[in-house]
């Protein structure tokens, strides 16, 4: 029987539209700031190895999963995990898995807001030839001089959130599609750049041999879980915001096709910012280690050396902040989405109260890099422990409920109808949700809690 469900927030308007809005959740601050500095604090080639290793195995099949979900459901993740367990005969609890991504979600955003924040003030830091041809130690200044400023931080995080509001309160299906079709690749270009640049300038020869010669005797077990939990975020993996995007799919767009092309440009994306960055990072003698601030210390610097750097500069800050808009809003899709079904809100209301929650929430984060530093918890203050959480811990948690359910509780009949993959291809993505990916997430956690020795 043809499952004709509908959604009642409305559909993509095309097979690009989805592609494009999914591309925009999935490339963002996690490829370009998130992805450099946590290679730069595990030690380079091994662990950009393993990360590649989880985005095939764990990530690629877990998206399908997760799409596939949600065009089935064709609700917001919560009510979709109520309905189809019960339409299924599974259990009630399953319901935890739609809750479980929204609180991600404010974590994630609480973070990610004032991430984007910084993008945002180095547009007119940038602009205004603040780094052209200054030291490495005054661009660290800079830097630190900003996250000393909690009400410049404010300010930038509130005009973030703000223009977040203001497209999730429009519907993600409109006007996102030709911003993204034009925005994301003059991105590329800059990247293409910024790796040119290194090339020429940097540390090319060192910091190919960084990312790609792999020095496994440096992993360890906590290692592992932050790339697993990084091939997660980078993928918008685990939290529903790929669900909510994916029920508003339709019936006849290629889920496996759609979720190769968004993880393959996710991946080009990821790859080419540790491109530019290292080349600037070992040239300039600046530390991989030096965590957050690496890439924001690392390019202003390279655009205060370039050649007409101040113009690259600005555009590049102006361009990463759209590229974060276009996560975050992803972020928030699927706690409007429930607001609305469930409360009967209209769209803005639900859009404006999930963004002033998650403005609050961002201020925790935001006050961690001053004012809060002392307050920690098992040595991470507030934002650390908000992106420690969500990434390593919810997102993994919420990709292994996605793949349980979509391999043991849907019938094999919806799943390979959603997916319509030759035979030989269905039953490997089966073996991989049925067993490899669940028993890979809990190994790797098993792992860095230290039970496995
Ligand atoms: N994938 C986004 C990035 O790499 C972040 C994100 C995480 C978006 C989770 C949605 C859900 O920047
Ligand atoms: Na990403």
């Amino acid at each position: 029987m043809k499952d004709l469900r509908q959604s009642i927030h409305g559909e993509w308007g095309s097979r690009w539209a989805f592609i494009l809005a999914a591309t925009g959740s999935a490339v963002g601050l996690g490829n370009i700031w998130r992805f450099p500095y946590v290679v730069g604090e595990y030690g380079g080639g091994a662990f950009i190895l393993i990360y590649l290793a989880c985005i095939l195995a764990i990530g690629i099949p877990v998206m399908m999963a997760e799409i596939l979900i949600g065009r089935r459901g064709r609700q917001s993740p919560i009510n979709t995990m109520r309905a189809l367990p019960a339409e299924f005969g599974a259990g009630r609890w399953w319901q935890i898995l739609g809750w479980l991504g929204v609180i991600a979600g404010f974590l994630v955003l609480s973070f990610y807001s004032v991430v984007a924040g910084w993008s945002l003030a180095y547009v007119p830091y940038t602009a205004a030839g603040t780094f052209t041809g200054t030291e490495t130690s005054q661009v660290e200044a800079i830097f630190n001089d900003l996250l000393a400023s909690p009400w410049q931080m404010l300010f930038w995080h509130t005009v973030f959130m703000g223009a977040t509001a203001f497209i999730v309160l429009r519907g993600v299906q409109n006007g996102l599609e030709r911003a993204v079709r034009l925005l994301m690749p003059i991105l590329f270009l800059l990247l293409l750049v910024m790796v040119g640049y290194g090339m020429g300038a940097g540390a090319f020869v060192e910091a190919m041999d960084f990312m790609f010669s792999p020095d496994f005797s440096a992993i360890g077990g906590d290692a592992v879980l932050v790339a697993m939990g990084q091939a997660f975020f980078t993928l918008s993996l685990g939290l529903g915001a790929i669900m909510a995007y994916g029920s508003y799919l339709s019936k006849r767009s290629s889920i496996p096709g759609n979720s190769g092309l968004i993880a393959g440009a996710d991946t080009v994306i990821a790859l080419l910012a540790g491109l530019a960055i290292f080349p600037i990072v070992l040239a300039a003698g600046l530390d991989p280690d030096s965590g957050p601030g690496l890439v924001f210390v690392t390019l202003s610097y390279g655009f205060g050396q370039m050649p007409l750097g101040a113009l690259f500069g600005t555009l590049f800050f102006l361009l990463l902040s759209f590229a974060a808009l276009t996560s975050a809003i992803s972020i928030m899709e699927p706690a409007t989405a429930y607001l609305v079904e469930t409360r009967g809100w209209k769209r803005p209301k639900a859009a404006a109260a999930v963004a002033a929650a998650a403005w609050l929430v961002g201020i925790g984060s935001l006050l961690a890099f001053n004012v809060w530093a002392g307050f920690t918890i098992a040595g991470l203050n507030f934002q650390e422990l908000a992106e420690y959480l969500s990434t390593s811990v919810m997102l993994p948690l919420g990709g292994l409920l996605m793949a349980l359910f979509a391999g043991w509780v849907l019938p094999r009949s919806v799943t390979t109808e959603e997916l319509a993959l030759p035979d030989w291809v269905y039953r490997g993505w089966l073996v991989l949700v049925r067993f490899v990916v669940p028993a890979a997430i809990l190994v790797v956690f098993a792992n860095s809690l230290g039970l496995l020795g």
